[in-house]
C-alpha cells in the first residue's frame, strides 16, 4: 500500500470490528458512519473492548491505549486523509454501496484500495461506480472481526491481480486467514452452506424426523457443533432466509437454493429465534431452549439407512456436492473452500476432504438416489463428481 492510513465506512456491528483489527495490526484508522455520534460512539465502544482485554489480561495497558490512539472518528469520506486501503461497511444496499463508492473513486488517489465487506452483493456491480474497478475488491469479514480469523478475498470482473495480492497479503499480516474467491452468489461460506439449512428443513418437513432429532444427529453423529435448526435459531431465521433467498435470486431461482416454505412459515409467523423468544424451539428468559429432546431411537435407526431419511449421510452429500461444484466452475480452490467451510462455520471436516473420505463416486450415487426419491432439480450430482476435475 502507498500510505498505510485505513478508512472505514459504517460504524455498526462490522465496521467497528474491522477497524479494531486494522488499528491493532497498527494502522492509522478513520471510522466514518452517516450518523456522525454514531462514529464517535464506535470508538468509545472500542475503547471499552480494548479496557476489557487489559482487565481480562489479554493485552497489555499501553498496547491498548497504542491501539485507541490509532482510532479516529471522521465526519466524512470527503474529510479522510489519502489512505492505502478503504473497506466499507454501510447496510447491504447496492444503491448506497455505489454512492460511497462513487465519492471513495472520486477523493481518494487512484493507488487506494476499495474494498467492501458485502456478505452477498457482486463486486463487479459495485465497482462499476468507479472510474478504476480494478483497484475495487471485495473483503468479506465474519462476525466478529477481532475473533474470526477468516476473511473471504474477493475478485469481481475487472479487480487486477495486483490489488488481490496486495489484500491478500494484508490480511496475512493483520493476522487473518485469507482465501480467494470469485465474486459467485453467497462467495464460498454463503453458498457452500446452504443444504445444510436446507435439507434438514424438508426432512422436518416431510415428517423423516422432529427438528430436535436432526439437530442431535448432526451434532452428536455428525460433529457440527450446532445443528441446523438451533443454529438459525441463533442466527435468526430471518437473517438466514434472506441469504438464502438472495443466493436464490442470483442464481436465477436454481432449485438447489430454494427457501422452504418451512422457514418462511416460521418467518411469517414472527418465530425468528432467540432474539423473538420462539423460532424453530421456544427459548426460556435466560435464553436456553425448551422442549429440545430428541427421538434417540428414531436417531439409531436413520443414521445408515436409506440416503433419503439418513439426516447426516444426505446433508454430508449434498455439502459436498455444493463445495465441488464451485471449484469445479473455478470460483475458488479445494484448499480455500475446505479452509473457509472449517472457520467459518466450525464445520469438523472441509466437505472437499470429507467427499475424499467418502468418495466421490459414492457421493454422486447417493445424489443420483436423491434425485430419483426427489426430482426437479435440486438433487443434480455436480459432473466434477465424477468425471475426475476434482479429485
Ligand atoms: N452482521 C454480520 O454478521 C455481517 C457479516 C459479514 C458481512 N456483513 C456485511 O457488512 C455490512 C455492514 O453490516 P453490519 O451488520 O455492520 O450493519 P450495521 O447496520 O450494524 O451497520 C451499518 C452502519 O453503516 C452506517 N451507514 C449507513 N449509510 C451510510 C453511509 N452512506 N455512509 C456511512 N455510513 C453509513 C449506519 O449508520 C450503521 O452505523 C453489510 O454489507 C453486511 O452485509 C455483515
Amino acid at each position: 500500500m502507498e500510505t498505510s492510513d485505513v478508512a472505514v465506512i459504517g460504524s455498526g456491528a462490522m465496521g467497528a470490528g474491522i477497524a479494531q483489527v486494522a488499528a491493532t495490526a497498527g494502522h492509522r484508522v478513520s471510522l466514518v458512519d452517516s450518523i456522525p455520534e454514531a462514529a464517535e460512539d464506535a470508538v468509545d465502544r472500542l475503547a471499552s473492548n480494548l479496557e476489557r482485554l487489559v482487565t481480562t489480561g489479554r493485552l497489555a495497558a499501553d498496547e491498548a491505549d497504542a491501539v485507541r490512539g490509532r482510532l479516529r472518528p471522521a465526519g466524512s469520506v470527503h474529510d479522510l486523509p489519502e489512505c492505502g486501503l478503504v473497506i466499507e461497511a454501510v447496510p447491504e444496499d447496492l444503491a448506497l454501496k455505489r454512492k460511497v463508492f462513487g465519492d471513495l473513486g472520486a477523493s481518494q488517489p487512484t493507488t487506494t484500495l476499495l474494498a467492501t465487506n458485502t456478505s452477498s452483493i457482486d463486486i463487479s456491480a459495485i465497482a462499476e461506480a468507479v472510474i478504476q474497478p480494478e483497484r475495487v475488491l471485495g473483503l468479506h469479514f465474519f462476525n466478529p472481526p477481532p475473533v474470526m480469523a477468516l476473511v473471504e478475498v474477493v475478485h469481481g470482473l475487472r479487480t487486477s491481480g495486483a490489488v488481490l495480492d496486495a489484500a491478500f497479503d494484508l490480511m496475512r499480516a493483520w493476522g487473518k486467514t485469507p482465501v480467494r474467491c470469485a465474486s459467485t452468489p453467497g462467495f464460498i461460506v454463503n453458498r457452500v452452506a446452504r443444504p445444510f439449512y436446507g435439507e434438514a428443513q424438508r426432512m422436518a418437513e416431510s415428517g423423516v424426523a422432529d427438528p430436535a432429532t436432526i439437530d442431535w444427529i448432526l451434532r452428536e453423529k455428525g460433529g457440527f457443533p450446532m445443528g441446523p435448526f438451533e443454529l438459525t435459531d441463533f442466527i435468526g431465521q430471518d437473517v438466514n432466509l434472506a441469504v438464502g433467498t438472495s443466493v436464490w435470486e442470483q442464481t436465477e431461482h436454481d432449485e438447489r437454493y430454494a427457501p422452504t416454505e418451512f422457514q418462511r412459515r416460521l418467518v411469517a409467523s414472527g418465530k425468528l429465534g432467540r432474539k423473538s423468544g420462539e423460532g424453530v424451539y421456544p427459548y426460556a428468559a435466560d435464553g436456553v431452549p425448551v422442549g429440545r429432546d430428541p427421538d434417540l431411537g428414531l436417531a439409531e435407526q436413520l443414521v445408515g439407512g436409506p440416503i433419503e431419511t439418513d439426516p447426516l449421510a444426505r446433508t454430508v452429500a449434498m455439502l459436498v456436492n455444493e463445495a465441488v461444484d464451485l471449484v469445479a466452475r473455478g470460483d475458488a480452490s479445494a484448499e480455500d473452500v475446505d479452509v473457509a467451510m472449517v472457520l467459518g462455520t466450525r464445520y469438523p471436516k472441509g466437505p472437499i476432504a470429507w467427499g475424499r473420505e467418502i468418495g466421490f463416486d459414492m457421493v454422486a450415487g447417493q445424489i443420483a438416489e436423491l434425485d430419483r426419491a426427489f426430482p426437479g432439480g435440486r438433487y443434480r450430482p455436480s459432473p466434477a463428481l465424477t468425471d475426475g476435475s476434482v479429485s
